[in-house]
């Protein structure tokens, strides 16, 4: 019971830490982009600024101006915008074993998919992260990256061909958290082991009075432009394991196609318009119709649909055997699963009114998704989850 209770608070405590590093880094990074477009050349600027920006916050008035090179003298004291990248992934990574490689029986595995061990499932998820980022380098490095439309199609597509993999090895809440955390690895590592050291090699530079090489500041740019579009679909990818109906249904994998598509897309209108230029208002036209295509794909039902056409009128008391016993194991007052000592969620399904209670969310967890039980470990049949949806499309 203590190793459950401590895994409980440990969650909530990477989690507030993941939170909040990333809200600071994102919000950073958000912040410097908008700035760096709001720049503007003026009369009487010192020499080697590009450009400058007034902005009022806080009770008082901010006049930024950026040096494209460097001043002439440096500043004893220099801000570097990193922890807050490096925070966001070690208190990822830490939630990431807490929740999944912890519970892989739960929320990695789905033995209907591929039987796994946890230990394989593990495996698999390190390995995979590792060798993705290590793809992705090494198509940077080799210099592919420079030619942006082609590298930025490619680099779709190969996420998305993960993306499909992965849902065909892990559960579909373990794929969509692999692949966001792939995104979220490349866009640390981005920051990690070209921004910062490239600009510190430019710092370095100036001090010594050479000029620095050019090539260090377009690397480090051209990182920069792509952690800024993986921004958005990275953070749905985080957030979707709350959404059943995204995760744990048949086209899981489209939904996170027409993610990393919209992403991008929609920071597309805030570069434009933070660049002072004519906002392209035909984004959010796209942006609706991806909206409605999730919702409609996401209607599709779980993964392994009856073979059969939904039962006429199930009567109650076949719901009630199926819950019974295919879910409440885990969520009664006094769970018997391993492992679980409260019921998850305090959602209780051990009584007639418990079940009623919670149509709603039975249907969206166990009939119009597959999201109960985690992992089908209590080998839920297809037809049982189609009675289900039959009682919830009936009440
Ligand atoms: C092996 C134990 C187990 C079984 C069996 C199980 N659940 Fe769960 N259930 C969980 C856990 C763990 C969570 C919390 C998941 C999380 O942390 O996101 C949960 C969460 C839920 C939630 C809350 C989701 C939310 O909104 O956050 C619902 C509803 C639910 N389960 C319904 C069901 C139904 C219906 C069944 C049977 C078809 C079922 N569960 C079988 C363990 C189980």
């Amino acid at each position: 019971m203590w190793a459950s209770i401590l895994s409980e608070w440990l969650s909530l405590i990477f989690r507030w830490l993941h939170v909040v590093a990333a809200v600071a880094w994102i919000g950073s990074s958000f912040y410097f982009i908008a700035l760096d477009l709001s720049l503007r050349p003026r009369e009487g600027l010192p020499d080697g600024v590009m450009g400058e920006a007034w902005q009022v916050h806080g009770g008082g008035f901010y006049r930024i101006m950026k040096y494209l090179v460097a001043p002439s003298e440096l500043p004893d004291e220099l801000t570097w915008f990193k922890w807050e990248a490096y925070t966001t992934w070690l208190s990822g990574f830490a939630l990431m074993i807490v929740v999944y490689y912890l519970n892989a029986d739960l929320f990695l595995v789905d033995k209907s998919i591929l039987d796994l061990t946890p230990l394989q499932a593990g495996l698999f998820s390190l390995g995979s992260l590792a060798l993705a980022w290590l793809l992705y380098e090494a198509a940077c490095r080799s210099g592919l990256a420079q030619h942006e439309l082609p590298f930025a199609l490619g680099g779709y597509v190969f996420l998305v061909a993960l993306t499909f993999a992965f849902t065909h090895v892990l559960s579909g809440r373990g794929a969509f958290n692999q692949i966001g955390a792939i995104i979220g690895t490349i866009m640390v590592a981005n920051v990690f082991a070209v921004i910062i050291p490239n600009q510190k090699k430019i710092v370095a530079a100036l001090l010594a009075g050479q000029s620095p090489d050019p090539k260090l500041g377009k690397a480090g740019k051209e990182r920069s432009v792509h952690n800024n579009y993986l921004t958005l679909p990275v953070l749905v990818l985080m957030i979707s394991n709350h959404y059943p109906l995204l995760f744990a249904t048949r086209y899981n994998w489209v939904i996170v196609a027409i993610v990393l598509a919209l992403g991008p897309v929609i920071r597309h209108f805030f570069n434009e318009r933070h660049k002072g230029r004519p906002s392209p208002w035909w984004v959010w036209g796209i942006a609706a119709i991806g909206m409605i295509a999730i919702a409609l794909l996401s209607a599709a039902g779980p993964r392994q649909s009856a073979v059969t056409a939904l039962p006429a009128a199930p009567t109650f008391a076949q719901v009630e055997e199926i819950v019974t016993s295919r879910c409440s194991m885990c969520h009664a007052s006094e769970p018997v699963w391993d492992g679980i000592v409260t019921a998850p969620k305090a959602v209780l399904l051990d009584s007639a009114e418990h079940i009623r209670r919670n149509m709603r969310l039975i249907a969206r967890n166990a009939a119009w998704s597959g999201a109960m039980p985690p992992g089908n470990v209590t080998e839920i049949t297809p037809e049982e989850r189609a009675i289900l949806a039959a009682w919830a499309n009936g009440d």
